[in-house]
């Protein structure tokens, strides 16, 4: 019914993470599954000691949970955006101050499904002569 996702980054060479993306299956909407998303992945964040969350997006809905884009004017990310959609909050208080730079992912990458399938074939071991 609907998904969020969260990003280890170094924002500015801050540590912080992106949310997004943030969606629910038209079908769904209006039922408070954005909002259920919202509070839980929130919820791990802050959990699991993260300072602040980023995200681009309507600041007309993530305003609700307390997302500004006071901490967000000197961050930039790859690609155009617009600035009034770069939006943070902050469990830390103070942990995006004076952030500056680009926002850049720094999780660890899954190996890709062919590695593993290549992990996983046998060997070819040569008979011996
Ligand atoms: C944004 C989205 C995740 C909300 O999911 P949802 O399950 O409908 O959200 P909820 O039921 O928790 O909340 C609904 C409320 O959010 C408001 N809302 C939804 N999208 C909004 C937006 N883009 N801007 C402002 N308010 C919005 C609704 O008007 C409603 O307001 P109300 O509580 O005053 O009635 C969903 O509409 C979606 O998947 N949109 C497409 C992808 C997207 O835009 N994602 C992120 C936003 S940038």
């Amino acid at each position: 019914m609907g998904t969020v996702r969260l990003w280890h980054v170094s924002a500015g060479g801050r540590p912080a993470l992106v949310l997004g993306p943030l969606a629910v299956d038209p079908a769904c909407r209006e039922l408070g599954i954005g909002a259920a998303l919202m509070n839980q992945a929130l919820a791990a964040a802050r959990a699991r000691g993260h300072a602040a969350v980023i995200l681009l997006g309507d600041a007309p809905y993530y305003t609700r949970f307390g997302f500004t884009a006071q901490k967000t004017g000197e961050l930039s990310l790859p690609g155009s955006f617009e600035r009034d959609r770069l939006l943070a909050l902050e469990f830390t208080e103070g942990a995006l101050d004076g952030a500056w730079g680009m926002i850049v992912p720094t999780g660890k990458s899954l190996p890709k499904a062919r590695a593993v399938r290549a992990v996983k074939a046998p060997l070819a071991v040569p008979h011996a002569a």
